[in-house]
């Protein structure tokens, strides 16, 4: 009896840890431009409501750092690029910064990473000659305090440092900054560090003048004729996210550098723009976020490195109402300062599905009682919809309206089928809406209050948060492969 315990205890054990250690990580960047920021304490209490585990502030703000302290959220900290300057001409002026900014707070505080300066080569072109100087001082300070096997150092990139991202495997540094891209490179590489990425389909796409679909940018499914595959690799990029990822792996290896991993500092979508900015929506950020996280959680990385999962920071927690520049530039956030999200994360259905973006599906004001009655007995038939909820006695039953469990059927359908085909039309009953049409304890199928929406996901056991470490289907190999381990050690003791 003793080793089957034994060896239970330690499946158990594997599958609490596996998580951490394989799986990708969705953190946050929190951006500070906003005219009413709330308390560190209430910006905390809103990244441990939504179980969010990796932050990157844009500086090294004290009562950010001390709010997080024993949070065990893990920390990117940052120099800004007013301060790169000092740090890169004076030893002494960067060990000030790393002895104020960050010996400080370890380990209460889990700082693990410095940016230093933020898309320095494209955003102060001249001072490229002092960017790696300052990677440079700032890693021995980091040595002298005893922190470089935990504090990693490197320095996030524009996409826009590649002339050429598309196809991928052609992508390319822009020639300009050869030299200090092989010193950045070279810095990483002899600092087991790694390589920070800014990636923007948002930008890719607008910029692109209708060159690439939007189902392309928002990670939907493309029509057969619309494929985009590298005419070298073959390989086939399912979203302009893995396709820029890739092309930062390509523009790396054309230095000759391996085993350099690429981490995403920055991604996101704006869900509201001025009139010239018809792209910047709650329903294509919405789409992009969730399928986004989906995307990562999935453990995989880009065509090119399938095996190193893309780490990612979404950019933004707020928006930043003081942003300068187009309405978009302020539009960035994912939650209020009131801790409600601007739209639904973690909602839609299980897989990254064409059509289901967060919409719900519900009967129309007003709709023919008749029809409603028919349409609603054919979704919790053979429309297979799950009408559980809205049976005597469950929380969707009241108001005992035709109308409520209708609404309540089709939406339910909606969000299983829309991916595959589905439609919201029920006869001309039906309209999609974006507001979640959930009240009190009656969780609409989709909503992010609702198990319910989580019911028929793949992953049955799936994160609670759209932030928390995947529990993804993924997993079960690795797992497979360690128990193999496990037996053939047992077996040879
Ligand atoms: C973190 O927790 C430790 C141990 O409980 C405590 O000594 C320390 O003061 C805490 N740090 C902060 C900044 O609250
Ligand atoms: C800090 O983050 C590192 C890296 O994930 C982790 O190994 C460590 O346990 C964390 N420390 C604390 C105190 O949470
Ligand atoms: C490369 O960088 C230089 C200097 O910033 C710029 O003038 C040029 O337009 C860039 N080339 C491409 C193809 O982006
Ligand atoms: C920059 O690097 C690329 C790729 O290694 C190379 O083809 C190109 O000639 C270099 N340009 C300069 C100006 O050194
Ligand atoms: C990379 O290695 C290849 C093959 O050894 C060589 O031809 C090429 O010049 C190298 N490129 C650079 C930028 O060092
Ligand atoms: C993970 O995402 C990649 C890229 O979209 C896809 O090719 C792959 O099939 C996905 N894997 C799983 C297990 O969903
Ligand atoms: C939070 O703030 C937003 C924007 O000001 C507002 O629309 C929303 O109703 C607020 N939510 C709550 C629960 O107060
Ligand atoms: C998504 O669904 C809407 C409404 O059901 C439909 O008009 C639209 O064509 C669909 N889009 C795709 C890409 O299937
Ligand atoms: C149907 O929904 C109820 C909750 O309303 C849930 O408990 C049950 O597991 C669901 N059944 C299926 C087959 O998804
Ligand atoms: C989810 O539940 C919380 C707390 O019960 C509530 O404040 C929030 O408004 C709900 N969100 C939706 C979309 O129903």
């Amino acid at each position: 009896m003793m080793p089957e315990k034994w060896l239970l205890r330690v499946l158990v054990l594997l599958i609490g840890i596996l998580p951490c250690i394989l799986g990708a990580f969705i953190g946050i960047d929190i951006g500070t431009h906003l005219s009413k920021l709330p308390p560190a304490s209430e910006v905390i209490a809103i990244l441990k409501a939504n179980e969010i585990t990796h932050v990157r502030l844009f500086d090294a703000d004290s009562h950010m750092l001390n709010a997080l302290a024993n949070t065990s959220i893990e920390v990117m900290v940052g120099v800004t690029n007013e301060e790169l300057l000092g740090i890169g001409q004076s030893p002494s002026v960067a060990a000030a910064w790393v002895n104020k900014n960050v010996a400080a707070y370890v380990p209460d505080t889990n700082i693990t990473s410095i940016a230093v300066g933020s898309e320095v080569l494209t955003r102060l072109p001249h001072a490229a000659p002092i960017l790696v100087p300052a990677m440079n001082n700032i890693h021995k300070a980091i040595v002298a305090s005893n922190l470089n096997f935990k504090v990693k150092v490197s320095t996030p990139h524009s996409m826009d440092i590649m002339s050429r991202p598309f196809p991928p495997s052609t992508a390319i540094f822009n020639s300009s900054w050869n030299s200090t891209m092989y010193q950045v490179l070279q810095f990483i590489k002899n600092t087991n560090s790694y390589f920070m990425l800014n990636a923007y389909p948002y930008y890719g796409y607008t910029k692109g003048d209708g060159i690439f679909p939007l189902e392309y940018t928002l990670f939907q499914p493309l029509s057969s004729v619309k494929q985009i595959v590298d005419p070298n690799t073959l390989y086939h990029y399912n979203s302009m996210f893995d396709a820029i990822v890739d092309a930062a792996y390509y523009s790396i290896d054309a230095f000759n550098f391996s085993g350099v991993s690429v981490v995403v500092t920055e991604t996101g979508w704006p869900s509201s723009g001025g009139a010239n900015e018809p792209d910047a929506t709650v329903k294509n950020a919405q789409t992009y976020t969730n399928n986004l996280i989906r995307r990562v959680m999935n453990n995989s990385g880009p065509p090119s490195r399938p095996a190193i999962p893309i780490n990612t920071y979404i950019f933004e927690l707020f928006n930043e109402d003081d942003r300068r520049g187009p309405i978009s530039e302020k539009n960035w956030g994912l939650f209020f300062t009131n801790g409600s999200t601007v739209y639904p994360l973690g909602t839609g259905s299980g897989q990254m599905a064409g059509n289901s973006t967060g919409l719900f599906c519900i009967a129309k004001a007003g709709a023919d009682e008749d029809k409603l009655q028919k349409a609603l007995s054919w979704a919790c038939g053979e429309g297979h919809a799950n009408c559980t909820a809205i049976q005597e006695g469950e929380p969707c039953y009241y108001p005992d309206t035709i109308e409520n469990h209708a609404s309540y059927a089709y939406n339910d359908y909606y969000q299983r089928m829309s991916s595959v085909g589905g439609t919201c039309d029920f006869d001309g009953t039906a309209t999609t809406s974006t507001a979640d049409p959930s009240y009190g304890s009656c969780g609409f199928t989709g909503s992010v209050n609702s198990t319910a929406g989580r019911g028929y996901s793949p992953t049955a056991d799936g994160p609670v948060s759209p932030f928390m470490g995947s529990r993804s289907s993924m997993l079960y190999p690795e797992i497979g492969v360690i128990i193999v381990g496990i037996f053939l050690h047992w077996f040879w003791l």
